[in-house]
């Protein structure tokens, strides 16, 4: 694993856009690595976990399954040691506390394995979501001074961006081929995660719910929502979900510090070099349209480590609150990284 320096206008880059291409080098730079990581997925979606431990979902089952449905496992770290040193080692760990100063320390709340075969079919697609309407609301950082200190530094270094939410946590995501339009690269909505407020809320939008013409303008986009899509035609879908984005910023520029309107980035990622995304960023990916390449990636979904559960969690991550506490154990959410100073 490589140890990665975030510079300046990496973390502008990221608070502005909701995203960054980490292209400085790879994440992973061991082939070897990256080979295994790939024959230990392959054993894994056989139901081959080398620990002998469950992952929390299995989304996809050799010999039972559809070939060309996107093939996706969460948790995978408990249940295999390849996958387990990479999720939980300190360098992914650190591009937390790099993006976010008011982070004492890290840890990961989960990790998801994908792998899109060639020529898969609609099934191959991943709907537009944010990753907060999962992970974020279920927990909540306490208010203490050095954090309250930290992002209002933050804020008044990087053009007055309002980190008081929306910053608990963020997506690591990892190529483990070659990435790109043809074979379903992640795909963004560039600057999204400046609307899609979601604390504490399930498909509500946050920030734009400000008004009765904001919330009925959204009600028509958020069932667009869904990262299982069933869109015939999920490209379409997507087009249609931007436009009608557009249109509600169109409708309401004066009350938004919007200066321009969305579009869908879909980067280019080598294989071992790696994404980072907002919390509230919108992003999904195309089927992987290629005759013979694989698209397999490796996400860590990071936290601030210093968060506690909710009142009521949902069923997921719900299972590992103990009653009476809102403690995370560090057995179902390691500290990956901890800040020295
Ligand atoms: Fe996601």
């Amino acid at each position: 694993m490589n140890q990665i320096t975030l510079t300046d206008s990496d973390r502008q880059f990221f608070y502005d856009n909701g995203y960054l291409v980490v292209s400085c080098a790879p994440l992973i730079q061991d082939q070897f690595l990256i080979n295994q990581l790939k024959s230990q997925f392959e054993k894994c979606f056989r139901g081959q976990f080398s620990t002998g431990i469950y992952p929390d979902e299995w989304h996809w089952r050799a010999g039972i399954s559809n070939p060309g449905v996107v093939r996706e496992i969460c948790n995978a770290w408990k249940s295999d040691n390849v996958i387990r040193s990479v999720v939980l080692s300190p360098e992914i760990g650190s591009l937390g506390g790099q993006l976010y100063p008011h982070w004492t320390r890290v840890r990961v709340a989960q990790d998801d394995v994908i792998w899109k075969v060639p020529q898969s079919t609609v099934k191959g697609h991943i709907g537009y979501h944010v990753d907060s309407a999962y992970i974020s609301r279920q927990f909540e950082a306490p208010e203490t001074e050095l954090k309250t200190k930290a992002i209002k530094e933050l804020s008044e270094r990087y053009n007055g961006h309002d980190f008081s939410t929306g910053s608990d946590s963020i997506t690591v995501w990892i190529a483990l081929d070659d990435a790109d339009e043809e074979n379903g690269v992640l795909e963004y909505v560039e600057r999204s995660h400046l609307l899609f407020g979601m604390r504490n809320t399930t498909k509500s939008f946050g920030v734009l719910s400000e008004s009765d013409e904001f919330a009925e303008a959204h009600k028509k986009i958020k069932d667009m929502l869904n990262f299982h899509t069933d869109a015939e035609n999920p490209d379409e879908e997507k087009e249609r979900f931007v436009a009608a984005l557009n249109e509600v910023i169109n409708k309401n520029k004066n009350s938004l510090s919007m200066d321009s309107l969305m579009s869908i980035v879909k980067p280019q990622v080598p294989a071992g070099f790696c994404l980072i995304h907002h919390q509230n960023m919108l992003h999904g990916s195309g089927a992987n349209i290629s005759m013979d390449r694989h698209r397999r990636a490796l996400a860590v979904h990071l936290i601030d480590g210093d968060v506690k559960f909710v009142g009521a969690p949902t069923y997921i991550y719900g299972r590992y609150k103990l009653q009476g506490s809102v403690e995370l154990r560090d057995e179902f959410f390691p500290v990956t990284w901890t800040r020295k100073e």
